[in-house]
């Protein structure tokens, strides 16, 4: 027997189908209600509120469980790369060696931008954001390359062309952010380097000092973009999908992801972390001030990095970044003090009352930023560098989004608490 939910309102019965999903998680059916009760359901935020079937990532914020297509994020980040892992998403298997090759190669010819682009870089005020600019560089892109979206042989949408064109030249065209609003010159692909090696190498090589390629700084970088690749229905991922039900093209959708992924209280909370760390230290306040500043309610201080919509414990993501810290910081032989206060923050909330009734834990952002900054990475290409890592999920999400018959434009009803209906008034009468 079909399981159903029964909802009794204004004396009307009805039965709403309930369904289960793979990890036993159970939704009720509302797509009939309006026309069974006139009824719609209130829930800002969409807190309660799933969206979609997705079989892309699975997350159990009370157990702190994070697996992409059925893979624990622990295993992903041991063993797997960034790039293969950006093939899990998007295609739902990890590929073969020869697969993982072709992707490389593709990865490496389409890494290059138009040089017409550069132009755009040339005319921006200088330390404009580079997450305005990155989203106004995804929608220019289309521009160059209009979308192949070419079909395979099981017709699949697979690793496609435009999805390896953004993949591969969105870390092009955030270096070359990074480098205009630094004035220096912009360094080019090398096709003899892979994917996170690549990108640090287009941020920091200098015909003075040529940059060195250090394999744990590239293991670190590979960890820190597996971490950061999807994350189920978060913000920036359901702009994704709101802003590709429209079926406007895929450049203009991942914009818009980036777009919501700068807010601090999303993929810009990073920088948000270690703005606060340099604030605290600059201030000279104490551990206790911090804690008692993120409680008072009258206070806008909150504590950046912590607490989660899904986690209600420590973000698996967070425990993986905390323990690169300590490799990255060893292997560049630098202790950073905003280090020590992360940890004595961490050591005083998770003691607190506050935070332990409200579930707040350190998520993904906390330690990130100490991570990026040890990376040399400067504090304002925080955001981007979670753009770049979650590129394979927001694509990941456009591709099971637009092709599943199930799912229409995205077009939430409201409830009305305006005024009710009253006459013009011309304006010699008001
Ligand atoms: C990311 O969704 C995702 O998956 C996101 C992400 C991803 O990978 O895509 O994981 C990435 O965005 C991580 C979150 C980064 N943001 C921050 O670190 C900013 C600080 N955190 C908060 O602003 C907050 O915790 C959110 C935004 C993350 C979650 O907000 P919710 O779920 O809407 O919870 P809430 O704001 O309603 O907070 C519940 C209570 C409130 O107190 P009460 O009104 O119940 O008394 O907890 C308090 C809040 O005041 N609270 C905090 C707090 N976070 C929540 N109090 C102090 N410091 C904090 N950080």
């Amino acid at each position: 027997m079909e399981d159903t939910a029964k909802l009794i309102i204004d004396g009307k019965e009805i039965l709403l189908p309930v369904f289960t999903g793979s990890e036993g998680e159970k939704a009720i059916d509302i797509r009939r209600l309006r026309q069974e009760t006139g009824c719609i359901t209130f829930d800002p935020g969409y807190g309660n509120t799933g969206s979609c079937k997705s079989a892309i990532t699975f997350m159990n914020g009370e157990q702190g469980i994070l697996r992409y297509r059925g893979i624990p994020i622990e295993q992903l980040a041991e063993h797997s790369t960034f790039v293969e892992t950006a093939f899990l998403l998007i295609t739902g298997k990890l590929p073969s060696q020869q697969e993982l090759t072709r992707t490389s190669v593709y990865l490496s010819d389409f890494s290059p931008i138009h040089e017409n682009m550069k132009s755009f870089y040339r005319n921006y005020p200088p330390h404009s954001h580079p997450m305005g600019i990155l989203a106004a560089m995804l929608n220019a892109l289309r521009s160059f390359y209009p979308e192949l979206v070419d079909i395979d042989e099981e017709g699949e949408m697979a690793m496609n062309t435009t999805f390896l064109r953004i993949i591969s030249k969105i870390r092009t065209m955030a270096s070359m952010a990074y480098r205009f609003s630094t004035g220096k010159r912009v360094i080019y692909p090398r096709p003899d380097l892979c994917y996170c090696a690549n990108f640090l190498n287009m941020m920091f090589d200098s015909p003075v000092v040529p940059y060195r390629i250090d394999d744990d700084l590239v293991r670190a970088l590979n960890v820190f973009w597996i971490l950061h690749a999807d994350h189920e229905q978060n913000c920036s991922t359901t702009a994704v999908r709101v802003v590709g039900s429209s079926k406007v093209n895929l450049y203009a959708a991942i914009s818009t992801g980036i777009s919501a992924l700068w807010g601090p209280l999303h993929g810009g909370a990073n920088q948000a972390v270690i703005n606060m760390l340099q604030d605290i230290e600059k201030k000279g306040m104490t551990i206790a001030q911090c804690i008692a500043k993120a409680k008072d309610k009258k206070d806008p201080f909150r504590l950046m990095g912590f607490g989660h919509r899904v986690y209600k414990t420590y973000d698996p993501r967070a425990k993986i970044m905390k323990k690169m810290c300590d490799i990255v910081l060893s292997k560049i032989k630098r202790q950073d003090p905003l280090l020590e206060i992360a940890q004595n923050l961490e050591e005083a909330a998770l003691s607190d009352n506050y935070f332990k009734e409200k579930n707040l834990y350190p998520n993904v952002d906390f330690y990130s930023g100490i991570v990026l900054r040890a990376m040399g990475i400067p504090t304002a290409m925080f955001p981007v560098m979670f753009a770049i890592g979650r590129l394979p999920g927001w694509i990941a999400q456009w591709k099971e989004d637009t092709t599943d018959p199930e799912m229409k434009i995205s077009r939430p009803r409201q409830i009305y608490i305006g005024e009710t209906q009253k006459d013009y008034i011309p304006i010699d009468q008001r």
